[in-house]
């Protein structure tokens, strides 16, 4: 029955009956935080463009962790800058790389605190590729698969709680799970970014994580951004490889993608809000053009009623506060 019948503005009129019949709800349960962890000592240097985010020293990461575990955030998600870049990314793989080293602190300050290892090798190769890379400049995906095993072994051997391969070599979901369980890990969950697009929205973190290629471009790996059919393609293999988390990145060009996602699988579905999306907000705030505050529940709240479970997002700190 239409209007003069039907009015949906009656249960628009007051705060209360807005939140009886409110369809979607930003919780701290949704919430992973990302990480950047240096080298040195008494490092606290924040990213020039992504402000109020820093790369920590391992000594002074527990200020920060001891942060985030206060506002009782789930989860952080760690990104590592190492000393050194070789042609194979060996400080991925290394028992005493960055983000090994960091997740020891990690559960030595909040042992409760989930700790989440982005699973790649581009923040260690010379290249700034995410695997190896032939002499004509071409990924190699199976040997790369070898050293993605390597590095998820020795995340999970320094105490990660989930790993999540964020490289777009196929097979790769598969050949984590089987190394795991291999080693005594199969209790280790895999959140795999499923549908990751090639998107100029990782500009600030490539900054952040000093991981740009140093030629060429990712478009041989990552989706090509017209693509959602293939998405379906890609979260499908990575269902049947037996992911326990599925993403989608980046999250606000790509709302029609998560969509698809969450309506074809059951399993939890992620969206990563990237750094590109956290800067954009960012710089129009400081320049008084935009509510940050209002921008980021109402961005937050499109990417959770779009499908996802869990949102990685650089806001979810202030998230908190602001929920609070
Ligand atoms: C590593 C990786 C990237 C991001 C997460 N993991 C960069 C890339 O693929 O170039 C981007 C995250 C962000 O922009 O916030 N492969």
């Amino acid at each position: 029955m239409g209007f003069p019948v039907t009015r949906l503005r009656r249960l628009r009129a007051k705060e209360n009956f807005r939140r009886l019949v409110r369809e979607t709800h930003l919780s701290v349960d949704d919430l992973i935080y990302p990480l950047f962890v240096i080298y040195g000592r008494n490092v606290k240097q924040e990213i020039p463009s992504m402000p109020g985010i820093y790369r920590w020293s391992l000594d002074r990461l527990p200020e920060e962790i001891e942060e985030v575990a206060a506002l009782d955030i789930p989860a952080v998600l760690l990104f590592g800058i190492p000393e050194h870049k070789d042609e194979v990314g060996s400080g991925a793989y290394d028992e005493h790389g960055i983000v090994q080293e960091a997740i020891r602190v990690i559960k030595g300050t909040a042992p409760e605190l989930l700790v989440v290892a982005d699973t790649c090798l581009c923040e260690y190769t010379s290249h700034g590729h995410c695997g190896l890379v032939d002499e004509e400049g071409r990924l190699l995906n199976d040997p790369t698969l070898e050293l993605l095993q390597k590095t998820a072994l020795s995340q999970a051997q320094a105490g990660a709680d989930l790993i999540a391969p964020s490289d777009m070599m196929d097979g790769r979901v598969a050949a984590l799970r089987q190394v795991l369980d291999e080693n005594g890990f199969s209790h280790v969950p895999i959140m795999s970014y499923a549908a990751k697009y090639a998107s100029s929205f990782y500009g600030p973190f490539r900054d952040a994580a000093d991981s740009a290629p140093q030629f060429g471009d990712r478009r041989a790996y990552q989706m090509d951004p017209p693509n959602w059919r293939e998405a379906r393609r890609e979260v499908a293999l990575d269902l049947e490889e037996g992911a326990d988390i599925v993403m989608v990145k980046p999250a606000l060009a790509y709302l029609d993608v998560l969509r698809e996602v969450r309506e074809m699988t059951d399993l939890p579905v992620a969206a990563y809000n990237v750094s590109g999306e956290f800067s954009l907000v960012k710089a129009a705030a400081q320049n008084g053009w935009i509510d940050e505050r209002k921008i980021v529940l109402e961005i937050l709240t499109g990417i959770k009623r779009a499908g996802a479970d869990i949102i990685i997002t650089y806001f979810a700190k202030d998230l908190v506060r602001w929920l609070a």
